[in-house]
């Protein structure tokens, strides 16, 4: 993708490509019409593709949003936290108890959307820290959890949980698992069949570089049955907009309960066809080349990283700042150099900074990027060393 000298380096909203902003300025059509089924139908099979699911035909009335591996593909109106809503407030009862590990902002907050609809065992682990899965095994031994949902890139510290461990720990315990995969899925592997997820949720203005406000959630079969035995029990947490029972009911047809948000619609399915020309496959090795050039550049100046070695993030890097350095470097990045990285959230603002890697950034871009920021740092007065950027993004 090309970039006009404005480096934007920030983990999600991430830039749009050309075909994905004219997709978006389609002239108005009707939302239950043969031409708005036929986007669903695109951009259901385009978010199967994404999540890394068996194939489903892009053209309506095939049943798109579904496939050879059960999997249902539901699309939604909102944020990816609308559509972590939507799956917490109706696979659970308010009697179910469900575990919650986290190490950041966003797995705090699936631990504080799971407090609106069920009883949950917060384990919170420091900002960065891996889980301890020995502990999170001992707790599923307990035999009282309904689920253990985990945000598995958590975007405000740069650590991608060990999803393999965690599923593979799950089934043995017979417990469902639940992933935040708003920064992973498109980013890097995830496979929600192999590890038996019963639903994982994605963001569109993240890695798939689609426009934000609208998410999507892959359900499994045993998902859906527990949702509509809970529903038929009348046991369901207050919901009306977030109803997954109608979603289900709408999916055959190609069609959404609610007016559908159009040419959001019709702008994601457009960049899934970017990423589908990429691959997943050469999509995830761009990340992990793009995020291992960074770790590898400040780490070699010197920087400290957060995130605990071994599971640092393919799509995001946060690097603690200097000492005497603080968020006036990043106004000065984007003011002198119009480069955009994004700060820390919460306890860490002000001590650290990030750096997305994710959608479709270039290599180029990085590399132009991490040179302005040195300059930028050394305008700060660090007197960095000379270092060869380009050398650790080979
Ligand atoms: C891992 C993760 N989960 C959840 C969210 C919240 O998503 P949204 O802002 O799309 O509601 C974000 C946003 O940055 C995120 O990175």
């Amino acid at each position: 993708m090309a970039y006009n000298d404005d480096c934007f380096l920030v983990p999600g909203p991430v830039r749009m490509n050309d075909a994905c902003l004219q997709a978006m300025a389609t002239p108005v059509m009707t939302a239950r019409g043969p031409e708005f089924r036929k986007v669903m139908a695109e951009l259901n099979s385009g978010l199967r593709y994404a999540f890394n699911l068996s194939p489903s035909s892009p053209e309506m009335k095939t049943q798109s949003w579904t496939g050879e591996d059960g999997y249902k593909v539901v699309v939604v109106t909102g944020s990816g936290t609308a559509a972590m809503e939507m799956v917490i407030a109706n696979r659970f009862r308010q009697n179910d108890l469900v575990l919650v590990p986290t190490n950041g902002k966003f797995g705090e907050r699936v631990a504080h959307i799971c407090e609106q609809f069920c009883n949950v065992k917060h384990i919170k682990y420091d900002w960065g820290r891996s889980f301890d899965l020995y502990e999170l095994e001992q707790q599923l031994e307990r035999g009282c959890y309904e689920a253990l949902l985990i945000c598995h890139n958590e975007t405000s510290t740069g650590i991608t949980q060990d999803a393999e461990a965690i599923a593979e720990i799950c089934e043995r315990y017979n417990v469902s698992f639940i992933l935040d995969g708003i920064t992973s899925v498109g980013g890097m592997p995830v496979h929600p069949a192999k590890w038996k997820a019963e639903a994982v949720v994605m963001g569109a203005q993240k890695c798939t570089a689609g426009p934000s406000g609208i998410a999507a959630i892959a359900v499994n079969e045993h998902c859906v049955e527990r949702m509509k035995a809970i529903n038929l029990q009348n046991d369901t947490n207050p919901r009306y907009y977030f109803d997954m029972i109608a979603a289900l009911k709408n999916g055959d047809d190609d069609q959404t309960p609610w007016t559908p948000a159009i040419n959001l619609a019709m702008g994601w399915a457009a960049a899934l066809n970017t990423l589908k020309e990429e691959t997943n496959e050469v999509r995830w090795e761009r990340c992990k080349r793009l995020a291992s050039g960074v770790r590898s550049l400040f780490t070699e100046l010197g920087f400290m990283l957060l995130a605990d070695s071994g599971q640092q993030s393919n799509t995001v890097t946060a690097i603690m700042y200097p000492e005497g350095i603080n968020d006036e470097w990043r106004s000065a990045l984007k003011d002198k150099y119009n480069t955009q990285v994004i700060g820390a959230q919460d306890h860490l603002k002000g001590a650290m900074f990030r750096v997305g890697s994710m959608g479709e950034t270039p290599v180029e871009e990085m590399v132009e990027g991490c040179k302005r920021m040195i300059a930028c740092f050394n305008d700060f007065g660090m007197n960095l060393p000379e270092v060869d950027v380009e050398s650790h993004f080979l």
